[in-house]
């Protein structure tokens, strides 16, 4: 089958068009390049445009009428980024997906699986959530994603186009075969810090807030294999409407799933973890939180195994083993290092 990805030259995106073509699908991809990376659409079906270029999309499925959904991977996503560049994160993520939908729409392509986030939910006791958690975003990056899940459902509600929005716990590591991984020169997430400071790319590692609720006192995450993720996406798509069928037909057309492995993780557990398979220790400092920071969360991941028959498989230390990996290999790849 085929199927459009947005964003599918990004970290996440260009995985998920892996593991379709691992699995023989054919991915299409829309791609701004506005942060991703053209390394990563080397031999693919590739449209250089922005989501909300109607034209574009109409000349993409004028060339592939046989497109069976899109996957909305397409975004901006540096959370402390999104604080101080409100506009372009609303500008990007709400107003340009909202016309993508819109051209979806009209264009009669109205199967969507959408690229939402953990990071929507409240802090809850024990740490685990359901897909019924309560939500609370709490920077301008969040809001977008609960926004869009809101745009999506009244599109489904209203428009009769389908959507399952998956909400992303903590993607780590790179793709097994080295095709893609993270792209951005100086990471912002924690495993991305880890390699930078195990690769001497940075002095040390900042552990920040040790005083949360949690077993340690360190924050708690749901650190999911970005190849698990990615393999998710190729169920959400292949078995679209079995989704819906197990579900029991939603009258809105709209699912939401979490997507993670089901295990809470805190930040020292996950820097044991690193030196483990690191085999070292590295250099490390304790400090405070970070605005914004919260305790955090872990997937309930009981509806992706009912709903898309997937579960994650791939361990912590394979994220890890994976991550370093690519951040030695990736300049045979990506050509700023
Ligand atoms: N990385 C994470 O930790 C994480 C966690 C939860 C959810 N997500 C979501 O997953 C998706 C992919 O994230 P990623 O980590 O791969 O990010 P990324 O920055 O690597 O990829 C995003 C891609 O979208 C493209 N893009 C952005 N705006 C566009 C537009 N208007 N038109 C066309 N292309 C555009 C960028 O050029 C880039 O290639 C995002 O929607 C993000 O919100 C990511």
């Amino acid at each position: 089958m085929k199927a459009l990805v947005t964003g599918g030259a990004g970290y996440i995106g260009s995985t998920i068009c892996s593991a379709l073509e691992d699995a023989g699908h054919t991915p299409v991809v829309i791609d701004s390049l506005v942060t991703g990376r053209r390394e990563f659409t080397h031999g693919r079906i590739f449209y250089e445009a922005d989501i909300a270029d109607a034209g574009a999309l109409q000349q993409i499925f004028r060339d592939h009428p046989d497109i069976q959904a899109t996957i909305h991977c397409a975004a901006l996503i540096v959370v402390p980024e999104s604080t101080t560049m409100p506009y372009e994160y609303y500008r990007d993520n709400v107003a340009c997906s909202l016309e993508l939908f819109k051209t979806l729409k009209n264009l009669g392509h109205g199967r969507v699986v959408f690229s939402s986030s953990a990071s929507i939910y409240d802090v809850v006791d024990g740490f685990m959530v359901t897909e019924a958690a309560p939500l609370k975003p709490t920077s301008p990056y969040a809001r977008t994603k609960y926004m869009m899940e809101m745009i999506l459902r009244d599109f489904c509600a209203a428009y009769g186009m389908q959507g399952i929005a998956l909400r992303y716990f903590n993607p780590i590591g790179a793709d097994p075969k080295m095709r893609s991984g993270i792209h951005v020169k100086h990471p912002t997430h924690v495993v991305g810090k880890l390699v930078d400071t195990a690769l001497e790319k940075q002095p040390y590692f900042e552990i920040t807030g040790v005083d949360w609720p949690t077993r340690d006192g360190s924050g708690i995450r749901d650190y999911i294999h970005v190849w698990d993720l990615a393999r998710a996406h190729v169920h959400a798509v292949t078995g679209f409407d079995a989704a819906f069928e197990r579900a029991g037909q939603p009258q809105d057309g709209y699912l939401i799933i979490n997507l993670g492995t089901g295990k809470g993780v805190t930040v020292f557990e996950l820097v044991q973890a690193f030196e483990r398979v690191w085999g070292r220790d590295i250099e490390k400092r304790l400090a405070p939180p970070r605005p914004g920071d919260i305790a955090g969360s872990y997937a309930n991941a009981d509806r992706a195994r009912d709903l898309l028959g997937w579960q994650a498989e791939l361990s912590i230390d394979e994220g890890i083993a994976s991550a370093l990996r690519w951040g030695e290999e990736r300049h045979k790849i990506l050509k700023f290092d």
